[in-house]
C-alpha cells in the first residue's frame, strides 16, 4: 500500500511546487513508482516545473467529476520512468471536490503506486483541507523569514486538525550570505520552534530558479549537491512513513 504526502506553506512563494516536484523525480528514479498531483486550483505551475504543460488532456477535476477515469488524466512524465502527473484544474476552485473526494482518489492510487506526492496551495484554506484530504504525512515548507516561520506554526496545527498527525519540514531559500551578515534568521533561529523532523535544508540558488522556468527539475541536471541532499530527503521520508 503506497503513502500519500501533502507539501503544505503557510506564505506563497516558499517553494512547494519546486519541491514536489524535485521529489518525485527523485523518489522515481530510486525505483519507485510515484504520482505528483496538482492541486493548486487555479493557479497550478507543477506541470511547468515538470515540462509536460502540452501533454495534459484532463485534470483532477475531471476525474473526481465523472468525466474520465483516473489512468485518462495520468500523464507520463516521459523522462522520469516511474513517474506519473495529474494537473490541476485550470479554473478557480467552484467547491464541488472535498476532502474526502481526494482521500477516495488516494485510496486508489495507493493501492497501484508507492507514492503520492500532493502540491497544495499556499495557506490554511478549505484549498489545503482539501489537498490534504488523503494524506499520511504533511511536509511544511519554511523560509528563513520570521513571517514564514510564524505561519508555519498554524498550517501545523491546522494538518493536525486535518488529521494528518506525521508531520516533517523542509527549509528552503538558506541564504549563507545573508545569515553571516545578521540580514536573516540563523539556522538556531529557524529550527528553533521546529520541533518536529526536520528532513531537508535547501539552499537558495540560482539554478533551482533557472530550472523551473525551463522546465526541466534541478535533480534531473547532473550529480549536483542538490540532486544529493534530495535523495537524502527523500530517504528521510521513507524512514519517517516506514516508522508510522
Ligand atoms: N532554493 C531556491 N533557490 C532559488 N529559487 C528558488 C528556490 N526554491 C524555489 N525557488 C523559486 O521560487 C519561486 C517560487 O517557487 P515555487 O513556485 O516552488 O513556490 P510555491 O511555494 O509553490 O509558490 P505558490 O505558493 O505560489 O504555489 C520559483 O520561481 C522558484 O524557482
Ligand atoms: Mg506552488
Amino acid at each position: 500500500m503506497g503513502k500519500a504526502i501533502v507539501i503544505a506553506s503557510g506564505k506563497g512563494g516558499t517553494g512547494k511546487t519546486m519541491l514536489a516536484a524535485n521529489l518525485g523525480v527523485t523518489m522515481a528514479r530510486q525505483g519507485h513508482k510515484v504520482v505528483l498531483i496538482d492541486l493548486d486550483t487555479g493557479l497550478r505551475n507543477l506541470d511547468l516545473y515538470l515540462g509536460v504543460e502540452n501533454n495534459i488532456v484532463y485534470d483532477v477535476n475531471d476525474v473526481l467529476t465523472g468525466v474520465c477515469r483516473i489512468r485518462q488524466a495520468l500523464v507520463k512524465v516521459k523522462a522520469f520512468p516511474g513517474l506519473m502527473f495529474m494537473a490541476a484544474s485550470p479554473q478557480k476552485p467552484t467547491g464541488e471536490i472535498t476532502p474526502l473526494h481526494i482521500k477516495v482518489l488516494c485510496g486508489k492510487l495507493k493501492k497501484k503506486y508507492d507514492y503520492i506526492i500532493v502540491d497544495a496551495p499556499a495557506g490554511i484554506d478549505d484549498g489545503l483541507a482539501i489537498a490534504a484530504g488523503g494524506s499520511d504525512m504533511g511536509i511544511i515548507v519554511v523560509t528563513p523569514e520570521y513571517s514564514s516561520l510564524r505561519n508555519a506554526e498554524m498550517v501545523q496545527k491546522t494538518l493536525r486538525d486535518l488529521g494528518v498527525s506525521d508531520i516533517a519540514y523542509v527549509v528552503n531559500k538558506i541564504d549563507l550570505k545573508l545569515i553571516e551578515e545578521g540580514k536573516a534568521p540563523s539556522f538556531e533561529e529557524i529550527t528553533k520552534n521546529i520541533r518536529e523532523k526536520l528532513v531537508g535544508i535547501i539552499q537558495m540558488d540560482e539554478n533551482i530558479h533557472i530550472s523551473t522556468n525551463l522546465g526541466v527539475p534541478i535533480v534531473s541536471m547532473g550529480n549536483t549537491y542538490i540532486a544529493r541532499s534530495f535523495m537524502s530527503m527523500a530517504d528521510r521520508i521513507r524512514k519517517a512513513l516506514e516508522q508510522n
